[in-house]
């Protein structure tokens, strides 16, 4: 959990020295007639143990398929186009299908914007939750069971439950559905994609306060995606910021909301009401991301920026790192 204390900061975000999770220079293109869209350009970033990152930036810009690509779990037209992702020691792109079921649960957990989606239409809640189990322990069947009820009460939903089906349950019992199967086997990491989105103001605090609480007393570690910048920064440790397909910077989230360095974070966190200022300040973003078929050949932000100069027009800027901990892809950063 972020520290508010800035003296602690260098050494408590540090990224470990053997994450749980290393994303090393994925791409992930989209491939149609027309030619192949770039969503994700070499993007590197890690997970330590029992550390939150959170990822935020403007719709489109990758996230989730950079996410769904580290799970393996991204369909076509998208192709992981060059990199690794070495999960607990391990390349899961060199694993075959049989090898990433057996991971995924067990070691490796997600939750998704829409639990509608990913919960089966025609089967009871309790149903589907048994056959992770199934698929994963040699429980017997009462045992199974009181580990459904101890999982549905871990998310505070009622026991009850699983003998319904997803769509006789509301949006917030849903996703706690989606957490409660997620953690049904104690993975070491959990990657949430904008889990709480879909939901109302009041359901999305209720349930991003009970994934932190699961999170402080079970210790896993979340790859957690949002647009939403501010909650962002409550609850990471460290905090990655995406533009079009890139990785722009990347810092401990108290630096990066103190003194974010890439201009369109400060942007980002100009257009997000402030943690405890006035919500109806709200600065929108000029402009919009390029298109990832024709990116610009500088820097990507550069159309939108307000003190680009000629060289971020012509000069793709590198990743650098600025601070402790704390690297951007700005020429004008410092
Ligand atoms: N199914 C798809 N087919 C083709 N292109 C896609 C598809 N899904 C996403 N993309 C491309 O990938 C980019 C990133 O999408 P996505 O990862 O969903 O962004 P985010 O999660 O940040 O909103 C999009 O801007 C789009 O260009
Ligand atoms: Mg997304």
């Amino acid at each position: 959990m972020p520290v508010t204390d800035a003296s602690t900061q260098a050494s408590a975000h540090a990224p470990p020295a053997a994450p749980l999770l290393d994303i090393r220079a994925l791409s992930v293109d989209y491939l149609s007639r027309k030619g192949a869209v770039r969503a994700v350009d070499r993007i590197s970033l890690s997970v330590g143990p029992s550390e939150i990152v959170g990822i935020a930036g403007e719709s489109g810009c990758g996230k989730s398929t950079f996410a769904q690509a580290a799970l393996r779990i991204l369909p076509p037209p998208a192709v992981i186009t060059h990199g690794q992702v070495i999960f607990e020691g391990q390349d899961l792109l060199t694993k075959d299908d049989e090898a990433l079921r057996r991971l995924r649960w067990k070691r490796v957990s997600m939750v998704f914007q829409s639990a509608l989606e990913s919960l089966h239409p025609t089967l009871t809640i309790g149903a589907q939750l048994r056959d992770v189990l199934d698929e994963h322990t040699q429980l017997s069947r009462a045992e199974k069971d009181a580990r459904l009820v101890e999982v549905l009460r871990l998310v505070d939903l009622d026991p009850g439950l699983r003998h319904q089906h997803a769509h006789q349950l509301s949006g917030g019992m849903r996703q706690r559905v989606g957490i409660a199967q997620a953690l049904l086997l104690q993975p070491s990491l959990l990657v949430l994609d904008e889990p709480t989105t879909a939901l109302d103001v009041m359901v999305e605090h209720a349930i991003l306060q009970k994934l932190l609480e699961l999170q402080r007393a079970r210790a896993f570690s979340v790859l957690f995606i949002t647009h939403d910048l501010s909650r962002m920064l409550q609850v990471s440790d460290r905090v990655a910021i995406f533009y079009a397909g890139e990785l722009i910077e990347l810092a401990p989230a108290p630096a990066l909301r103190t003194a974010p360095k890439h201009p369109y974070t400060q942007a980002l966190l100009r257009a997000f009401p402030s943690l405890h200022g006035d919500p109806t300040k709200l600065a929108a973003i000029p402009g919009a991301p390029p298109s990832l078929r024709t990116p610009p050949p500088g820097c990507r932000f550069a159309p939108r920026c307000p003190i680009a100069i000629d060289r971020c027009e012509t000069e793709r800027p590198a990743l650098v790192q600025l601070g402790a901990g704390h690297s951007a892809a700005c020429h004008l950063a410092k």
